[in-house]
């Protein structure tokens, strides 16, 4: 892999494909350090991404999630867990990909629905009663952001990570 250099590895895609998961798989396999945005973001400000939401709103939320992106964008050798929204940001999609081989991990909506009911930490779900049409917005700016696309419908958070390597290890 001796290509990907220190280039960060960065995970895209909707809530319940997996990011943080598959992250952590991915991290030990490449031995590297995994940090997750939101993870940062609720650290920086002490309360979790659903009181950030419902205290200041989304576009509070947005703009601390640009400036985490931007500052971890400046670093190298990392596998970047990031938000489900990021994307809707196209400073975030430049700073990413500047630095960064960026993978879109994938499903079908139906298996995404199946992962993500009963989820109670993800502001947006509560407000989307409209889940298919959020996809469909936010899968063209996946599509647009990402180097790869990873289907990760009815597969394990394992061997996700290895095609992902398998992915860097040829193409990248
Ligand atoms: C969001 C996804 C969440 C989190 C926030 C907003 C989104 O992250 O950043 O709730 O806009 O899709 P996950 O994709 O890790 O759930």
């Amino acid at each position: 892999m001796k290509s990907i250099a220190k280039k960060n590895v960065v995970l895209i895609g909707f809530m319940g494909t997996g990011k943080t998961e598959v992250g952590k798989l991915l991290a030990v396999a490449l031995n590297r350090r995994l940090v997750d945005t939101d993870e940062q973001i609720e650290a920086a400000e002490g309360r979790t991404i659903n009181e950030i939401f419902a205290s200041d709103g989304e576009v509070y939320f947005r703009r601390k999630e640009a400036e985490v992106i931007a500052d971890l964008c400046r670093q190298t050798g990392l596998v970047l867990s990031t938000g489900g929204g990021c994307v809707i940001n196209l400073e975030n999609v430049r700073n990413l990909r500047e630095n960064g081989y960026v993978i879109w991990l994938d499903a079908t909506i139906e298996e995404l629905k199946r992962r993500l009911a009963g989820d109670n930490k993800r502001p947006l779900l509560a407000k989307n009663k409209d889940f298919t049409a959020l996809y469909r917005q936010r899968a063209e700016l996946y599509r647009q952001a990402a180097h790869v696309r990873i289907d990760t419908t009815g597969k394990s958070p394992l061997a996700v990570s290895e095609e992902i390597i398998a992915f860097l290890q040829k193409d990248a």
